[in-house]
């Protein structure tokens, strides 16, 4: 993987086919702790203590059509390159929450990636569930509430074309805002 946007986007999707309806993406850009850090959440069907132990082991995966699982195992690795980290804690029944850790000027850290094309991609493909988008920059936030949205659009669906043109230039133009330094 190239991007961590794109480990976000796996690492969502397992949260989609855990059945949650309500998902947290946190991302915080910490230059003066040198750290980047990323944690997703969710409340679906989580994992038992058995499973959890070895879910970073690549070899596990629930999935049928191959036999390898990627997603957590990749992220951990690229974490661990630069001397960062991956931590699952997850409950059965409850949900589970992934995080990760990056230091942050590292050589070998990956860019961020589009992380608007990212958010649009998972909330506009997943209209039953609530995203909440917490992006942080050295302590200015930027925060997208799906359920706030809807609330706002009523009818119109997140997936309207029109709708994710706007998601898209709001998420940007947010984040570039929080990324300007003072
Ligand atoms: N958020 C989650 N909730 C419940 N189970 C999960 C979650 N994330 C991962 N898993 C379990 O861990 C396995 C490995 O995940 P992953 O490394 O992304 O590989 P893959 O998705 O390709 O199977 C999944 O198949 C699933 O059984
Ligand atoms: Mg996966």
């Amino acid at each position: 993987m190239l991007e961590i946007s794109l480990h976000v986007l796996d690492i969502v999707n397992n949260s989609v086919k855990a059945g949650a309806d309500l998902i947290g993406i946190t991302i915080c850009e910490d230059k003066q702790q040198n750290l980047l850090s990323i944690d997703i959440t969710d409340n679906g069907c989580g994992m038992d203590e058995a499973f959890l132990r070895s879910v970073t082991d690549p070899f596990k995966t629930t999935r049928t059509t191959r036999k390898v699982g990627m997603g957590l195992s990749l992220f951990k690795s690229a974490a661990e390159a630069t001397g960062g980290s991956l931590s699952i804690a997850s409950e059965k029944g409850k949900g589970t929450s992934v995080h990760v850790r990056f230091v942050y000027d590292h050589i070998d850290r990956q860019p961020l990636g589009d992380m608007a094309q990212t958010i649009t991609t998972v909330l506009s493909g997943n209209p039953s569930i609530d995203f909440l988008y917490r992006h942080t920059v050295d302590g200015k936030e930027f925060l997208l509430d799906t359920h706030e949205i809807r609330q706002i659009l009523g009818d119109v669906e997140l997936s309207q074309p029109e709708i994710i043109v706007w998601l898209v230039d709001y998420i940007t133009e947010g984040l570039q805002e929080i990324s300007q330094s003072a």
